[in-house]
């Protein structure tokens, strides 16, 4: 891996120790405590009429709901894509039409990090800070960040060649805020953007080559990296103002690439991002997970690992216009990750209305939300009753409903799903009307889900659901289990059997029907409120690899065998796993080929059985990349790196690079 000198090195991380967050009476950047205080300094709200973003700015009254460039104007005419889908069935193909490519995100791949005049995101400051939240080499602060990573901001040509080995028609990749907004605040101010304009030509340039390269953009506004300054002003997602700054720098996106992008999705994930950055962890920045930070905040430090664990460190916050500020520098708080959710889904509607509003009619292009999350599969044994097996499907709907729902309903129905609403009572906050409207339909052009693993579902033995008086968070779930393992040990190990074999990630396990499930369940729930179908935005796995388990193989496949479905127990050989020391074992990735192979087949299935409407497949991921807090040697990629050798950091093709471009010549029509 390339490195930075150790003076450069030094002086980052000693420069990101001293940005603890500002307390909350400094008037500099800070927000006041204290409610009429609150508004100084911050993003414009929607009454503000200088605010991009105003919506009495628009002259365009028309519900949003029903701006869908692709869609004819008489309703029952057949469309160019009607064509194609019926001559693709009839071939038991894909469309012509149909997205194919594969998926990065900007932090994971573009390093950089300081570079002509990028702003620090929460990855960069907390990677930093707390250099042991992510498995690398101790000492060596590019394996445990993306300082560098793939360096796709100067190799991005290489990374072009690997997207014509599988056939490509699409890329998505996404923008760093903080290479755009080094503070996060977008402000036009007399017709002129306060914008980073190296910046723009990085994304210039990139959207520029695809095209040249006949590869059509897909470009992703958020892929978890906040920018540090608003984390450090207000707490980032956890402050209702973060919906403004965020629409504010996606209309700057779409009025300067807009005429070339044509496929915008606002943010991807928002599951991950809030539970995994505001609860559960330290998983991912801003680590705000409970563990040992009030101790830290306390300064009884004994016996504590500093260099790693759950952050304290944040700006002043208020969730909403009627909750109180909070201070900075506070412990995490139960509920974060439950109001994180809820602002990035208001920040993705304000961007969408923004879109709609200004550009699409122009532009003529679609935008959507990326969600996560396992399709739900009903918990089946042998001898089992038909009435329990009814009763474990009536619970995988409802763990869906949590899982999934809670992020992808509101963006097409315009509110949570009724269960989670009974089940979380107070804790769950509530949108207004105008909200609701705003947020109704903003994913109808198409809905993306990334789409991994699978969890079994049931009742839990002996639960009950909670009563209204008893709805909160902690209830909510208690009378269902949802998981890929039949149970949890000491350490939140897996008790078999589980949902597949055990890919190179403990939450990843290989269960490919879960992409035709998923798409069924999406497809009856959204029945006719999805104009441009369902993409698939990430599909993929790590190659197994010296870390994970294979303890449970033996049970796995036993239970698989006694429901009678042996292939799922999918047990692999021991040569299939990686071996960093030797680069043939990553380069024949044929666990990973097999993955493809059939997730694949069951896309297909989906499309041409079952009649779904599903657009897209991006694979996860074109080229290694530094796998969040697994660093380097969890590898997703398609094309090899050597991150710990290469200086050059060549991107070299796997087999499974290989079978994709050969899958496309053999399941999508080409005209
Ligand atoms: C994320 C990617 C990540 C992948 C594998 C997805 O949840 O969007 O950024 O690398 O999963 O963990």
């Amino acid at each position: 891996m390339k490195t930075l000198t150790l003076f450069t090195t030094l002086l980052a991380v000693s420069a990101a120790k001293k940005c603890i967050v500002k307390p909350s009476s400094s008037n500099d950047s800070g927000i006041e405590s204290g409610e009429e205080s609150s508004l100084n300094n911050l993003p414009s709200d929607p009454s503000n009429p200088s605010n991009p973003s105003d919506p009495s700015n628009s002259s365009d009254p028309s519900n949003p709901s029903n701006t869908d460039p692709t869609n004819p104007t008489n309703p029952g005419e057949q469309t160019n894509h009607d064509i194609l889908v019926e001559k693709a069935r009839a071939e038991g193909k894909l469309p012509a039409d149909f997205k194919w490519g594969a998926a990065t995100a900007a932090y994971q791949v573009e390093g950089a990090w300081n570079e002509d005049g990028r702003g620090e995101s929460v990855w960069d400051h907390f990677t930093h800070l707390y250099p042991h939240n992510v498995e690398g080499e101790e000492g060596n602060e590019d394996s445990i960040s993306g300082n560098v990573a793939c360096d796709s901001y100067h190799k991005f040509d290489e990374d072009i060649e690997m997207m014509k080995i599988m056939k490509a028609t699409h890329y998505r990749f996404s923008i760093s805020w903080s290479r755009l907004f080094p503070d996060g605040q977008a402000k036009k101010e007399e017709g002129k953007w306060n914008v980073n304009e190296k910046g723009v030509e990085y994304y210039n340039s990139v959207i520029n080559k695809l095209i040249e390269n006949n590869v059509t953009p897909l470009v992703t506004l958020y892929h978890w990296d906040l920018p540090y300054a608003l984390h450090e002003k207000y707490g980032g997602w956890l402050d209702y103002h973060s919906q403004y700054d965020f629409a504010n720098y996606a209309e700057f996106c779409f009025e300067t690439f807009g005429d070339r992008v044509k496929n915008w999705i606002t943010i991807n994930e928002p599951w991950v991002n809030c539970v995994s950055g505001y609860r559960l962890g330290p998983g991912k920045a801003p680590y705000r997970c409970t563990g040992e930070a009030p101790r830290k905040l306390a300064n009884e430090t004994e016996g504590l690992d500093l260099q790693g664990g759950c952050s304290y460190e944040i700006g002043p916050s208020q969730y909403s216009p009627e909750s109180e500020v909070l201070e900075a520098n506070r412990p995490p708080q139960r509920l974060e990750d439950v109001w994180c959710s809820h602002n990035i889904l208001l920040a993705h509607a304000q961007a969408v209305k923004v879109y709609r509003e200004k550009f699409q009619k122009e532009q003529n292009g679609l935008i959507g939300i990326t969600v996560d999350g396992e399709a739900q599969i009903p918990w089946i044994e042998p001898g089992m009753s038909e009435e329990q097996k009814k009763i474990n499907e009536e619970y995988a709907n409802l763990a869906a409903e949590f899982r999934i729902g809670w992020y992808s309903d509101p963006p097409v129905t315009g509110d949570y799903p009724q269960s989670v609403k009974e089940r979380m009572g107070k804790d769950l906050p509530e949108f207004t009307e105008e909200q609701k409207a705003m947020l109704k339909g903003s994913s109808s052009d198409f809905l993306g889900w990334n789409t991994y693993t699978a969890h079994w579902a049931a009742p839990i033995e002996g639960q009950t659901p909670p009563t209204p008086e008893e709805a909160n968070f902690e209830n909510s779930k208690r009378d269902m289990w949802d998981d890929n393992c039949r149970g949890r040990g000491d350490g939140w190990t897996c008790i078999p059997p589980t949902l597949g074999s055990q890919a190179g990630s403990s939450w990843n396990t290989k269960y490919p029907p879960t992409i035709r499930v998923g798409l069924n369940w999406f497809s009856k729930r959204y029945e006719g409120l999805i104009n441009n179908g369902i993409i698939i935005t990430e599909n993929g796995c790590a190659q197994p690899n010296a870390k994970v388990s294979r303890a449970n193989d033996e049970v796995t496949a036993e239970y698989f065998k006694s429901i009678d479905q042996p292939e799922y127990a999918d047990t692999y050989e021991e040569e299939i796993i990686e071996n960093e020391d030797d680069k043939n074992t990553i380069i024949r990735d044929l666990y990973r080929v097999d993955w493809y192979q059939q997730y694949l087949e069951n896309l297909r299935l989906a499309f041409v059985e079952d009649k779904i409407d599903v657009r897209g497949y991006m694979a996860w991921s074109l080229i290694d990349n530094f796998e969040w807090e697994n660093g380097y040697e969890t590898r997703f990629g398609m094309s090899y790196i050597d991150f710990k050798n290469d200086p050059e950091l060549k991107r070299q093709p796997k087999e499974s690079l290989k079978f994709l471009g050969q899958w496309y010549d053999e399941n999508i029509m080409q005209e």
